[in-house]
C-alpha cells in the first residue's frame, strides 16, 4: 500500500515536471540549423546552445555548396532559419539572390576587420565567423614509403609520383574546392589555372562531396594527399595521424567562414538569438574544443594555439567580391564541370 502511494506520488511529481519541461521547450521554441564546418563542432555548438537557451535546435550537416542549393530550392518556403559555418562565397551568393537577410548583431564592433568586410559586401545579409587558409596536408609515413620529397607547391602536386594519391573535394558541393578553384585562377589566371587542374586531374583519385574528407583519408593512410584548409589538416595531426600541414610556397586563398540568417526564417527570433550567440568571444573560444582550428571572428576570443599563422603563409588578396558574385561562381563551376569533372575518372 505505502509503495502504491509513493509510486503515485512519483508519477505526479514526474508529470509535473514533465509538463515544465516542455512547456518551458515550448516557450523557448525551435530552430532549424543548417551547419557547414565540420560535424563535431556543429554538435558541440547545437549542444551548448540548447542548454544555455532552452531553444530544441534541429542541426543538419551540409558542405557549403550544397547549403546554397537547398535554400535555392526552399526559397519560396523556407524551412531553415539559419546557416553557420561554410565557406563565405556561396553565403555571398546566397546574399546576392536574396535567398538571406540583412541583420547587425550588437556584437558587431567586437569583429575583425574581414568578419566586417563580409557583412559590408553582402549588404549586411551574412557576416564572417571564422578565417582559415587553404593548402593540404599530407601523410609522411606513405611518403617517406615511397620515397617521395614533400609537396610543397601547387607544382609538386603535378609530379607522377603522386598518380592516384590526391583527393580534392568537388567545387559544386565544397565550398573548399571552389576556394582552391577560385584561388587557383586568381594566383595563374583563368586560363592556366584550369590548364593545371587538367594535370592534377591525372593525379586525382577522388573528389569528394565534403572539404575535409580528403585529408581524413589521408589520416588513414587511403591516400597520400588530401587538398583542405590548413586547419583541417592540423585537426587531422591533432587526432594523432602522420599528416603534415602544407601552405603552398606561390600563395593560396582563404575563406572566410560566415554566418547568414535565411529570409522568411519561420523561427525568427531564435535565429537572431543564435547570431549574437554565436558571435560572442566565449562562444567562438569555445571551438577548439572540437578540434576546429580556424581563427575566430571576435577579436576577444582566444584563438586556437594550433590555428595555422596566417603571418608565416603566402595569402592572395582574394577578392570575395568577385569571386562570391553569382556569375563568376557559376561560369567558374560550369566550366569545371564539362573540362574537369566530365574527365574525372
Ligand atoms: O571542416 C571545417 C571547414 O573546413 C570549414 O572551415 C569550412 O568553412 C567548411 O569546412 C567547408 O566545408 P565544405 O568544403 O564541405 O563546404
Amino acid at each position: 500500500m505505502v509503495f502504491g502511494i509513493r509510486t503515485a506520488f512519483c508519477g505526479l511529481l514526474g508529470a509535473t515536471a514533465l509538463v515544465a519541461a516542455s512547456s518551458s521547450a515550448q516557450a523557448a521554441g525551435n530552430l532549424n540549423l543548417i551547419c557547414s564546418a565540420d560535424v563535431v563542432v556543429c554538435e558541440l555548438l547545437e549542444n551548448a546552445f540548447e542548454q544555455e537557451t532552452g531553444v530544441s535546435v534541429n542541426m543538419v550537416r551540409l558542405s557549403s555548396g550544397e547549403t546554397y542549393a537547398k535554400l535555392r530550392a526552399e526559397a519560396r518556403n523556407p524551412r531553415t532559419d539559419v546557416w553557420w559555418g561554410g565557406t563565405g562565397d556561396p553565403h555571398l551568393q546566397a546574399a546576392a539572390d536574396n535567398l538571406t537577410q540583412q541583420y547587425e548583431s550588437p556584437r558587431q564592433s567586437e569583429l575583425r576587420d574581414w568578419a566586417i568586410r563580409q557583412y559590408e559586401a553582402s549588404g549586411g545579409k551574412t557576416v564572417g565567423v571564422y578565417a582559415g587558409a587553404l593548402g593540404w596536408g599530407y601523410n609522411r609515413d606513405l611518403l617517406a614509403a615511397k620515397g617521395l620529397e614533400p609537396p610543397l607547391c601547387w607544382a609538386d602536386l603535378l609530379k607522377p609520383g603522386f598518380k592516384g594519391e590526391i583527393q580534392i573535394a568537388n567545387p559544386n558541393s565544397s565550398g573548399t574546392a571552389y576556394t582552391a578553384l577560385a584561388s587557383l585562377v586568381q594566383i595563374m589566371g583563368e586560363d592556366e589555372a584550369f590548364a593545371y587542374q587538367k594535370a592534377l586531374n591525372d593525379n586525382v583519385s577522388q573528389y569528394t562531396k565534403s572539404g575535409s574528407a580528403p585529408v581524413k583519408s589521408a589520416g588513414r593512410g587511403e591516400t597520400m594527399v588530401g587538398v583542405v584548409f590548413m586547419h583541417d589538416a592540423v585537426a587531422v595531426a591533432a587526432e594523432g595521424f602522420p599528416i603534415e600541414a602544407v601552405a603552398p610556397c606561390e600563395g593560396t586563398g582563404y575563406e572566410v567562414g560566415s554566418m547568414s540568417i535565411v529570409r522568411g526564417a519561420r523561427n525568427l527570433e531564435n535565429a537572431k538569438l543564435w547570431y549574437d550567440w554565436a558571435l560572442r568571444p566565449d562562444v567562438q573560444s569555445r571551438l577548439k574544443e572540437a578540434k576546429s582550428f580556424q581563427l575566430p571572428s571576435n577579436k576577444l576570443a582566444e584563438p586556437p594555439p594550433e590555428a595555422p599563422d596566417f603571418d608565416a603563409i603566402k595569402l592572395i588578396d582574394y577578392d570575395f567580391e568577385k569571386y562570391g558574385a553569382t556569375e563568376t561562381r557559376r561560369a567558374l563551376l560550369e566550366r569545371w564541370d564539362k573540362e574537369i569533372g566530365a574527365s574525372a575518372q
